[in-house]
């Protein structure tokens, strides 16, 4: 997407053919910040430190560095060594083991000379499929939009609520929850966004805003205890999230809040809908609550929060007593039951293990 008049995807080939130029993301929205990277243990540190966030950009960046490995030994136990380095990374979001997997799947039939250029080549293609995947969603979100937009008067917009940062930040480009807020917004059709903050890291405040602001769509940050609130006074239409990992039943497992944000529109009769490229669903597991990973990370981020101080430097504030402990589970799971419909790129699909078959009839396994 565009920046000023630049466009930017978040991760890129350096100039020197075997790095990547990345984002920084842990410097928005004060300060655009891109570092090149070069080595596997670079890769590991931007994915498990956040300078890169978001399932498919976590998926990308790790494919980067499967290619990085393959230029600097491409030798079957070196490539397995990185495989699980840059695996035990980020243990929720489902498109890590998924693009490592897919760089294996390409790497171990070839001879090792011929490893490194076919690396790079299917990292690009990962990256560019990315992209793609995040359009279907767009186009197929939109429709959805578009049919709540006909139900108000000339002029009144979609309210639409989302949270943490399911943009083109968490992507290559586009973004999936947000894909159909950015076509719905082409397509000149009234919008407003209600940001969540999203705590403990508020990657609505920092990144969901920035590109909202960015990118004029009218939005408004509100803290993440207001969401139910607003839902019961009919000022959400609809509610858009991304997802980490999604589950064959169509369990929904995303960023901490997503839950309580499902449970109030269910109780409000607010339509709540995922946005997910097919990368994200994990085929392997049928109940969400029990057999997914939660990532529970330092309490230093719930204790201590980054901004920018009134006179322009960007630090960390502590908001706690120094003696208190802080617990950070970093993701929860919104029940199928809870989900209106998984927008992936191929359509609409029912929460259930049915209604994504319908989408991914080759997924069926034979009886
Ligand atoms: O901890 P993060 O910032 O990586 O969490 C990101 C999310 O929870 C996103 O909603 C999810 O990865 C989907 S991104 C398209």
């Amino acid at each position: 997407m565009n920046v000023g008049d630049r466009h930017y995807r978040t991760i890129w080939l350096a100039d020197d053919g075997r790095s990547v130029d990345l984002i920084d993301q842990r410097w928005l929205p004060h300060e655009l910040r891109v570092e090149t990277v070069g080595t596997v243990d670079g890769i590991a540190v931007a994915i498990r430190d956040m300078w890169v966030r978001g399932a498919p950009l976590i998926g990308v960046t790790a494919a980067y560095g499967m290619a990085i490995q393959a230029l600097d030994d491409p030798s079957d136990t070196a490539l397995q060594a990185a495989w699980e380095k840059l695996h035990e990374t980020r243990p929720t979001a489902i498109n890590l083991r998924w693009a490592l997997d897919e760089m294996m799947r390409v790497l171990k039939p070839l001879p090792p000379e011929e490893r490194a250029t076919a690396a790079y080549k299917r990292a690009a293609e990962i990256a560019d499929e990315d992209i793609e995947l995040n359009r279907g969603i767009g186009r197929n979100g939109l429709e959805i939009i578009r049919k709540i937009a006909a139900t108000k008067k000339p002029g009144e917009p979609v309210n639409i609520l989302t949270h943490c940062n399911a943009g083109w930040l968490a992507t290559v480009d586009y973004g999936t929850a947000t894909a159909p807020i950015y076509l719905a917004a082409e397509a000149g059709i009234p919008i407003h966004v209600y940001v969540d903050e999203t705590r403990p890291r508020n990657q609505g405040a920092q990144l969901t805003a920035w590109e909202m602001a960015g990118h004029g769509i009218p939005h408004t940050l509100i803290v993440d205890n207001a969401g139910g609130h607003l839902m019961q006074r009919g000022e959400v239409d609809m509610v858009i999230v991304g997802t980490d990992r999604t589950t064959a039943n169509g369990d929904v497992c995303n960023k901490i809040g997503t839950y309580l944000k499902a449970l109030a529109a269910h109780d409000n009769g607010v339509p709540f809908y995922v946005g997910l490229p097919s990368p994200t669903i994990d085929w392997t597991v049928h109940d969400g609550l029990k057999e997914i990973p939660i990532e529970e990370r330092s309490g230093d981020e719930v204790s201590l929060v980054w901004g920018k101080t009134i006179s322009g430097e960007v630090a960390q504030v502590r908001i706690s007593p120094d003696a208190t402990p802080a617990g950070n589970p970093a993701f929860d799971v919104t029940p199928a039951r809870l989900v209106t419909g998984l927008i992936t790129e191929r359509g609409i699909a029912e929460a259930s293990p049915e209604g994504l078959l319908e989408l991914f009839p080759e997924r069926r396994t034979k009886a």
